[in-house]
Formats: C-alpha cells, sequence, structure tokens
C-alpha cells in the first residue's frame, strides 16, 4: 500500500474517493460540510430521507455526486460526537479502509484524519491511520495455494490534514507509521508461521537478512557457544528436541558511541508442547505462537532500521522449542543457570522464564541503560487481563510508567502488576536457590519473580503478552503487538536523544 498526506479541499479532489465522516445523529462533520456546500445540499438531503444516522460501523457510498471532483463518496459513521476518542478513530478507519478495498477504487483520499481526537495532535492521527489501514488489510496466505485476489485492489491511501504548516509533522508521523506497520507485518507473519517452518534456525536466518538489508550488525551463537557460556537453563530446555536452539544477538548502533542500550529480549519458544509436563492437546497449535516474543522484538528492530533511529538498541532472542523425548529435562531435575542461580525444575512447561532468564544474565555485558524482555509467559496473565491490556512488571517505576505513556500513545496498552518481594516466597525450593513454578496463586507475578532475579544489574521490565499476542477461535492469528508499544517507547527515547 502507497501511502501519503495531503491538504485541500475535498471536493477537488481527482480520486476514485473521498472519505467524510457523520456524527450521530445525522451531523455532518467539518470536511462532510464542505462537500455538502459543494454539492448544493445533496448529504444533507440523503441524512434527512433517513438514508445515514451516523452509527459507528456504518457506511454508505455514494456515486456521481453532483459538483465533487472525485468518483464517489464515501459516508463513514462516527457515532456520537462527545464519544469520539480514539477507540472511536481507530474504527471509523477501519471501516473506511474494509469499504474502500471492497469498492473497487484503486485510491481513496480521507478526510477523517482532519477530526479532532481528545488529547491527541496530528501527528496521532496519522500514525494511527496507517496502522489501522495496515492492520485493516493484513493478510497471510503465504501457505494457500490459491489465493482469494481483490479483484481491483486499493492500491494509494491519501490522508488529508486541514493546514497546510500541520504538513511537515504529518509526513513525519507517516514515515513512523508505516515503519511500525511493516514491523507489525514482519512480527505477525514470523508468528503465523508454522513451527514446522518458523524454527530457531529460520528465526536466525531471517534475523541475518533483517541485518544485512538494514545494516545492522548480527550474532547468532550456537549450541557449543551456549555451552561455553554456561547458558544451562536455556540449553534444558533445547535437550529434547532435535532442532538446533539459536541465540541471536541483533544490534542497532544508530546512538553515539558509548550511548548505553536499550535492550530488547524476546522469548522464542517455537513451538511449546510442555515438554515431559506435556500440554493437553486442544488448541496445542497455537503454542506455535509461543515465540511471539521474538517475533515483536524482531519487528521492532527493523521499525528502529527503517527510521535510523539515534540509539542504539540490542536484540536478544534466545530461540528453541520444548519438546518431550528421551533426553529431555525431568521435573525435578536441578540446572545451574548462567549466572550460577540453581533452579529446580518442577514443571517443564514452565520453560519460557528458562530460556529468558539466561538471556537476561548475557544482557549485563552490554552494561544497558534498561532491558525490556517480552514473553508469551503465563496462562494466568490471559486470566487477570484478557485479551485486552499486556501484563507489566518492572524493577524500576519511571520505567514502568514511561511504558505505559507509550503503550496508550500506541493504543497498544499495558497494565502494571505488582512484583513484591512477598512472592519470592513461592518460588522456594528443598533442592535448589528457586524453583521455576510458584503454585496458581499469582502466576504472572512469580513468573516475572523468577525473572527479576536475574535482572538485579540493570533496570528492566518484563511485558506478558500471553493474551494480546494473538487471537484464537475462527479470527486466529497474530497481532503484532507489542511493535507499537515498543516502537513509540523508543520513539520518545529518540526525541529526547535528539534534544
Ligand atoms: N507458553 C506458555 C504460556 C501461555 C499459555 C501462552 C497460554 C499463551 C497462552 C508457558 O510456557 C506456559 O506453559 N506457562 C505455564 C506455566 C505454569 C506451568 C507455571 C502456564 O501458564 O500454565
Ligand atoms: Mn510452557
Ligand atoms: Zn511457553
Amino acid at each position: 500500500m502507497e501511502f501519503s498526506i495531503k491538504s485541500g479541499n475535498p471536493e477537488k479532489q481527482r480520486t476514485a474517493c473521498v472519505v467524510v465522516g457523520v456524527f450521530e445523529s445525522r451531523k455532518l462533520s467539518a470536511p462532510a460540510e464542505v462537500v455538502d456546500r459543494a454539492a448544493k445540499g445533496y448529504l444533507g438531503d440523503l441524512l434527512r430521507r433517513g438514508d445515514m444516522e451516523g452509527k459507528a460501523g456504518a457506511a454508505l457510498l455514494l456515486h456521481n455526486v453532483p459538483g465533487i471532483e472525485a468518483d464517489r463518496v464515501l459516508l463513514v459513521g462516527l457515532g456520537k460526537e462527545r464519544e469520539f476518542r480514539a477507540k472511536e478513530y481507530r474504527a471509523a478507519i477501519a471501516t473506511a479502509v474494509r469499504t474502500l478495498q471492497e469498492t473497487g477504487g484503486f485510491d481513496g483520499t480521507v478526510y477523517l484524519t482532519e477530526l479532532p481526537v481528545r488529547k491527541m495532535d496530528v501527528a496521532w492521527r496519522i500514525r494511527q491511520a496507517v496502522l489501522v489501514a495496515a492492520e485493516t488489510l493484513y493478510r497471510f496466505d503465504q501457505l494457500k495455494s490459491r489465493k482469494d485476489e481483490v479483484r481491483r485492489p486499493l492500491r494509494k491511501l491519501t490522508f488529508c490534514v486541514e493546514r497546510r504548516n500541520e504538513l511537515a509533522a504529518a509526513e513525519a508521523a507517516l514515515k513512523e507509521g508505516q515503519a511500525i506497520a511493516e514491523g507489525m507485518a514482519l512480527a505477525k507473519d514470523l508468528a503465523n508461521l508454522p513451527s514446522n517452518i518458523c524454527t530457531p534456525t529460520h528465526l536466525a536466518d531471517r534475523a541475518r537478512a533483517m541485518a544485512a538489508e538494514h545494516g545492522m550488525a548480527v550474532e547468532v551463537l550456537e549450541r557449543a557457544d551456549m555451552e561455553q557460556l554456561a547458558m544451562n537453563t536455556l540449553l534444558s530446555v533445547a535437550r529434547g528436541s532435535h532442532e538446533p536452539p539459536k541465540f541471536i544477538v541483533l544490534k542497532h548502533l544508530g546512538g553515539k558511541p558509548g550511548a548505553k542500550p536499550v535492550v530488547l529480549v524476546g522469548k522464542g519458544i517455537t513451538f511449546d508442547t510442555g515438554g515431559i509436563s506435556l500440554k493437553p492437546a486442544p488448541d496445542m497449535d497455537e503454542m506455535k505462537y509461543d515465540m511471539s516474543g521474538a517475533a515483536s522484538v524482531l519487528g521492532t528492530m527493523q521499525a528502529v532500521a527503517r527510521l535510523r533511529l539515534p540509539l542504539n538498541v540490542i536484540a536478544l532472542v534466545p530461540t528453541t522449542e520444548n519438546m518431550p523425548g528421551g533426553r529431555a529435562t525431568k521435573p525435578g531435575d536441578v540446572i545451574t543457570s548462567m549466572n550460577g542461580l540453581t533452579v529446580e525444575i518442577l514443571n517443564t512447561d514452565a520453560e519460557g522464564r528458562l530460556i529468558l532468564c539466561d538471556a537476561l544474565s548475557y544482557a549485563e555485558r552490554f552494561d544497558p541503560d534498561c532491558v525490556i524482555d517480552v514473553a508469551t509467559l503465563t496462562g494466568a496473565c490471559v486470566i487477570a487481563l484478557g485479551h485486552v491490556l499486556s501484563g507489566l512488571l518492572a524493577n524500576d517505576d519511571s520505567l514502568a510508567r514511561e511504558l505505559q505513556d507509550a503503550g496508550l500513545l500506541a493504543h497498544d496498552r499495558v497494565w502494571q502488576l505488582p512484583l513484591l518481594d512477598d512472592y519470592q516466597e513461592q518460588l522456594k525450593s528443598n533442592f535448589a536457590d528457586l524453583a521455576n513454578i510458584g503454585g496458581r496463586p499469582a502466576g504472572t507475578i512469580t513468573a516475572a519473580c523468577f525473572l527479576s532475579r536475574f535482572a538485579q544489574k540493570y533496570d528492566w521490565a518484563h511485558l506478558d503478552i500471553a493474551g494480546t499476542a494473538y487471537r484464537s477461535g475462527k479470527e486466529k492469528g497474530s497481532t503484532g503487538r507489542p511493535v507499537p508499544l515498543l516502537t513509540h517507547f523508543l520513539l520518545g527515547r529518540a526525541r529526547e536523544a535528539d534534544r
């Protein structure tokens, strides 16, 4: 999809379709008023006759509107003006893009981006419009031999801004939106790929390809390297699998030499059977999504590279399958992690924390400004927060705050859970320094408590995306989250670095 920005009158646009909004009940938005005046009250007549109320989700396509240069005018329902906020704005853009795609015109000129959204500026409206448009049009059909082709697909979207002095900010926001959308698409593609294709080796190859394309540095540690480093908890998860594990290190060094890096760590379990603590069969296919943390970190790195952010950002991706097998780790086994803590593995299905803890130890060598890990870590997080908010736990409140704010701006939101020392009790083991599970109560918190033991040397935040990384059921598929959150966080950091 090609995107562009424009400022100009809706009635004068030579385009397949001009898109304007109508509030409930039957109230034309400002750009719709302009169209109506040029069309000598044509829209107003339609509304009075009851063709459109302006309810959210509604769309009315008009042909041959008098006095208008465009082939068509699309009216999009916006709901009540008083209630028009981020969510409603995003829904209106989605309706517009979906309808345009079904309409058969090659391009659309969208005036919804001129609508005021409370607390948000023009840059936000443009970024979100690009993200929602890309989201609406995303398909994963690379594994289907017959793809359902759209006969006359939408090729170009133009987003309008009211004033010429908004153009520069809008253009910059457009670039940001596109980079984030492409990062999300990469994350979705990787996560949607099944585990027989998206193996640890595949992830490593994709990271190498990305590095070559965008001028990033990349290094892939093999099993022997991990043995040298004593990444034993990571290796203990890989033992049951015939696929070789990989540890990917990808670096975007756009900041000042010596500026402390932000380190992103992504859980890369390409399939989680549970291991010897085998999962039940229903919905086990969804455990191909257990590398969504890794996918989102790689997607974010691509966006950061595209935008040439003036920051040092390092991605660490420990990746392996979690399989049962004759050599697999067994419940009760005790393993010495990279930082020397011994871990009693009471449940081999709590494997995410076992690969992340060695990655967190490895992160120390970069003297990080902060470390953020991203993981589909606990079913408990799905129970606590559902599919709306990702879980956030951190050992530093200002980092947590920064991530919450980035999440709000990105519309990729998080909710902080307490990382209290009191919960560490639950990880006590009779046979090792700590156990890898803490029982049913507060499962998301005890998982983060486990990780916190390996993240003592720097500011650290943990995102549990078990409920937000993918959708189940009829619309099954990756969401690309939290690429928007992470990229907005880094954009914020980049603005600071520039000052
Ligand atoms: N990958 C799962 C967590 C998960 C569950 C992600 C559902 C997405 C949807 C993780 O490795 C896991 O199995 N966690 C266990 C931990 C338990 C054994 C302490 C869980 O949540 O049941
Ligand atoms: Mn598991
Ligand atoms: Zn898992």
